[in-house]
């Protein structure tokens, strides 16, 4: 025992980096009736009674991911309701009216026509007619929770008989979670590595961190 010089050294390193899912959600976009006061969204004019609805739906309201594209396919002719994505517009306008510092596309008329917004930055957006209320809906931009860390403890023996080293990676993305472990156990020089892959909960970042002490203590004792 005595002729082993220990050298303990734990590194802990959290890392926090941003992970940034970029999906292009498209919408086949038609123009059609709805009802006032049920169907049809706020403020829409009773001489209408009509929205645009995305792959069927009526006027829903979006919820995308920053860095998506969206992109909106328009299946029926409007040329007195140009289809418009725009910001600092408000629930029933729905982009009524927006300032063109305020459109985020050229507003589209035609079947057939196709535009797309890339959204970088999280917020409240619309889309509507550029001309009525109540022809549109809401687009909320989130940003998907970014703190993901990812934590390595090694510990190293002096004599090359043994080292351990647990790397883990915790991601607390309020949509999944996933933790990625690798463990690489070394015996005198050799080496071998195994890793799992799957989804987890961050206490197991603490769990692989008492395995680790544990292993280094028998390690200890028993070389
Ligand atoms: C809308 O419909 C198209 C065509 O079926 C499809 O490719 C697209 O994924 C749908 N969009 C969404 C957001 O579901
Ligand atoms: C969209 O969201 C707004 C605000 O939460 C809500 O008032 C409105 O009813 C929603 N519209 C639809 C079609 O769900």
């Amino acid at each position: 025992m005595a002729h082993l010089l220990w050298l303990l050294c734990f590194v802990l390193i959290l890392v926090a980096f941003p992970s940034v899912s970029a999906n292009l959600v498209i919408y086949t976009v038609t123009f059609v009736s709805c009802v006032e006061g049920s169907t049809c969204p706020q403020g829409n004019p009773s001489s209408y009674s009509a929205t645009f609805a995305l792959n069927g739906t009526l006027s829903p309201n979006i919820t995308l991911n920053v860095g998506d594209t969206l992109q909106f396919n328009l299946a029926t002719s409007v040329p007195s309701h140009p289809l418009t994505i725009c910001q600092n517009s408000v629930v029933p306008s729905f982009c009524q009216g927006a300032a063109s510092t305020s459109l985020l596309n050229s507003p589209i008329t035609n079947a057939g026509t196709t535009t797309s917004v890339v959204f970088s930055t999280s917020g409240t957006y619309y889309y509507g007619c550029n001309n009525h209320p109540g022809m549109g809906a809401m687009i909320n931009v989130i940003q998907t929770v970014t703190a993901a860390a990812s934590a390595s403890t090694t510990v190293v023996t002096s004599s090359a008989a043994t080292a351990i080293v647990v790397t883990s990676s915790v991601s607390t993305a309020n949509t999944a979670s996933s933790v990625a472990t690798a463990m690489v156990t070394s015996a005198s020089t050799g080496s071998t590595s195994s890793s799992t892959k799957g989804t987890g909960a961050r206490h197991q970042l603490s769990v692989l961190f008492l395995f680790t002490v544990i292993v280094a203590l028998f390690t200890f004792i028993f070389t």
